[in-house]
């Protein structure tokens, strides 16, 4: 499939089969991460593979909502940072969130962002700081975002041309 037709076919999954995620599939996703670009080339991200059910059920409490979803996902990908890296490690971390979900529909996976960076798991403690604790990260790295992933346990209709918000386009000059 090109990668227009990906684009399309690209839609959040938050229902998930049973079925493991490859070891083939789990390895072209690694590549995507890796192989997504940084500013200067500085690489400020980490990437945490969970296919434990235990954590990923831990995971999945890391804020109220929009993050239950993920106890039934067969892997989530942690993407964190080192902001000492880059200024701009939130652009390269939303890269990378995003060369990992259209990898996962090439892979026919379905996959949802998690939003974590400006988000709080309680009064007192961030998604982000939650999230640390459980996989043991440096206390030096921010998490953006977790993406899930897994098989879908139904297709979404693609997108068309009359989703489109055309009037966001603007030729040459407003
Ligand atoms: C920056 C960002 C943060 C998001 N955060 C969440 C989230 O925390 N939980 C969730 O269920 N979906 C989240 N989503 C998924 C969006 O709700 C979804 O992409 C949007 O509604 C468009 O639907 P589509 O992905 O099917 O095109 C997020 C998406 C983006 C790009």
């Amino acid at each position: 499939m090109n990668i227009i037709e990906l684009i399309k076919n690209r839609r959040s999954c938050r229902k998930f089969t049973q079925s493991p995620v490859s070891t083939e599939s789990i390895e072209q996703l690694k590549i995507a991460s890796l192989l997504a670009p940084t500013s200067k080339n500085n690489r400020p991200w980490e990437f945490a593979f969970i296919t434990d059910k235990e954590i990923l059920n831990k995971l999945s409490q890391s804020k109220p909502h929009g993050a239950l979803f993920l106890k039934d996902a067969a892997l989530g990908i942690v993407i964190l940072a080192d902001p000492e890296k880059s200024d701009v490690w939130i652009e390269d971390t939303a890269i990378a969130a995003s060369y990992i979900q259209l990898t996962a529909e090439a892979l026919k996976l379905g996959s949802c962002w998690i939003q974590i960076r400006n988000r709080s798991h309680s009064e007192t403690l961030s998604a982000s700081e939650y999230i640390k604790k459980i996989i043991g990260a440096p206390s030096t790295l921010k998490v953006a975002c977790i993406i899930a992933i897994g098989h879908k346990e139904k297709e979404r209709r693609p997108y068309n041309s009359n989703d489109l918000l055309t009037d966001k386009i603007i030729s040459n000059h407003y």
